[in-house]
């Protein structure tokens, strides 16, 4: 019955984090807790651990196990001498100085770095790994280095970590999404959450039960402490894997604990335009983003860091909508809109069912294009020159506080010309004379994911001589029915 008191010391935590007004209900709480004990005593073995949890942790529609916040996290970033001069301008978009804890880990001391910048995360050198040279047959000669990483930032890290977050030094983190799904999770059982590779080659070579280290991956208390106790002897164990992350999936694996999936985490091994991926992302918070080095800049006519500024910059604003999909129509035109939040909005001019617009454009390519098809983990579609099918394609231009501060304004703008005729059979309704799409969402985290429903929206406006339309985000009714 272990399980009992380790499950009362969390509801424990949930009660003393209620505020006062909240006093009536926590003694509703308590009383059915009571209930609950007695239904335990009486009924050890059975369905009673199911009964508390669906009693006492669903808050919110969610399961909160403890009140997960940015502190009971730690980071372990592996760096490089090489690499950090332009790296740094990755993490140095997410950390948060004298807020989030942990480190990089360089290879040699970074002489020339310092005196060392108060806006990075503070540096550790890792410990010289010659030791396991004869273990060392990896393709990636710096895998072992890399995958101590965890256990020396677990030996470094203070007391009381709920959970430690590996990434790489091109990897790109949204905390409060992170934080988010982390308190979906009981901290204190055995967790390896990530998510593997948008290309299926990448899973194949590697492990599709693998969560990909560039697009980063948290593990709880009790598998990081297991895992540093056995790490060197199990490197002995994998002399060949690829990877550090194939090596820590081995592991962990050795230990009994198996990969829980959040889409959010994204190694994104693809090149080129990602634009159709970011517009039609899984329906889930964004956790990560990653090799942002080998894929255009996330918005045309930026470089990379001025695009990934923009980025962050909207993300501070509301990340909880940051990339969602929300789709509505616009019958006296024949007009899809479909918007990425924080990011892009597309006009098809033709009505067309979320079920198609969910399949992202593949205006990208897998990390290696020598596999045969399927390449992606996901359903695609082809880009076409058929003016019924191909999108006007309008990015984020600015981020607004409305007055009040009740509503958030996003401005999305037509960065080129479609360059095509209308789409005849539905009217000829060309969209071309659109230049501007404001959409206007309100001012609160929107509790999404799963279970949740998206986003509805309506056409509210159109002004500027038709050539700017007005978007509301709202919560979808009840019976309603998107297309
Ligand atoms: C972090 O805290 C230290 C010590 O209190 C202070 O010197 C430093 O300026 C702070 N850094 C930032 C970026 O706020
Ligand atoms: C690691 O130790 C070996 C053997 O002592 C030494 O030759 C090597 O230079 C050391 N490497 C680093 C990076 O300090
Ligand atoms: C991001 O926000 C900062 C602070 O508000 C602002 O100075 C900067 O111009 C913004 N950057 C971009 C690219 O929007
Ligand atoms: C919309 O398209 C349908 C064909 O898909 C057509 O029958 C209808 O007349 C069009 N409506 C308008 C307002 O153009
Ligand atoms: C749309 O335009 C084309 C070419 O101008 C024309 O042939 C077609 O009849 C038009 N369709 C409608 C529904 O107006």
């Amino acid at each position: 019955m272990s399980f009992c008191g380790l499950k009362l010391g969390a509801i424990k935590q949930n009660l003393t984090a209620l505020s006062g007004g909240d006093w009536c209900r926590a003694l509703a709480v308590a009383g059915l807790v009571l209930y609950a004990v007695c239904v335990l005593v009486s009924n050890p073995a059975g369905q009673s651990t199911a009964f508390l949890n669906s009693l006492i942790f669903r808050r919110h529609g969610r399961y909160l196990y403890t009140n997960t916040d940015i502190t009971d996290l730690v980071f372990g970033i592996a760096t490089s001498a090489s690499t950090w001069k332009t790296r740094r301008n990755y993490i140095e978009g997410w950390w948060r100085p004298n807020i989030t804890r942990g480190f990089v880990f360089f290879d040699v001391p970074p002489k020339e770095y310092l005196p060392w910048s108060s806006i990075s995360p503070p540096y550790r050198v890792s410990e010289n790994v010659s030791r396991f040279q004869e273990f060392n047959k990896h393709a990636m000669p710096f895998a072992i280095r890399m995958v101590r990483v965890i256990k020396e930032t677990f030996l470094e890290a203070p007391k009381g970590v709920k959970w430690y977050v590996m990434a790489d030094d091109d990897t790109v983190l949204f905390l409060d999404n992170l934080v988010e799904i982390l308190s979906k999770y009981d901290h204190n059982e055995y967790y390896y959450i990530g998510c593997n590779s948008e290309a299926v080659g990448s899973n194949a070579d590697h492990s599709f039960q693998m969560a990909f280290g560039g697009a980063g991956y948290a593990l709880s208390y009790p598998l990081a402490k297991a895992l540093a106790r056995n790490l060197d002897e199990c490197i002995k164990r994998y002399p060949n894997l690829y990877g550090s992350d194939h090596i820590l999936q081995a592991c962990i694996s050795d230990l009994g604990v198996s990969l829980t999936l959040e889409p959010g985490f994204h190694q994104i091994d693809l090149h080129g335009d990602i634009s159709g991926f970011l517009s039609a992302h899984p329906h889930s918070p964004i956790i990560s983003l990653h090799h942002l080095d080998y894929t255009n800049p996330l918005y045309p006519a930026m470089n990379v860091f001025q695009s990934l500024k923009l980025f962050m910059n909207v993300s501070r604003v509301d990340s909880s909508r940051l990339l969602q999909q929300s789709i509505c129509y616009q019958k006296k035109n024949n007009w899809t809109f479909s918007i990425s939040w924080g990011y892009s909005a597309l006009i098809y001019e033709d009505i067309l069912p979320p079920s198609h617009l969910e399949r992202p454009l593949q205006t990208f390519v897998p990390w290696r294009n020598n596999y045969r098809a399927p390449a992606f983990m996901f359903n695609t579609r082809y880009p076409t020159n058929n003016p019924c099918e191909a999108p006007h394609f309008f990015f984020l231009d600015s981020v607004e506080q409305k007055t009040g501060g009740y509503e958030i304004v996003t401005n999305y703008v037509r960065k080129w010309d479609r360059r095509l005729p209308a789409c005849s059979k539905t009217g000829n309704h060309s969209a071309d004379s659109l230049s501007r799409i404001r959409v206007i969402s309100p001012a609160k985290r929107y509790d999404g994911g799963e279970g949740k429903r998206r986003e509805c929206c309506d056409i509210v406006r159109i002004y500027g001589g038709s050539d700017i339309t007005e978007i509301k985000l709202r919560s979808c009714m009840e019976d309603e029915i998107i297309a």
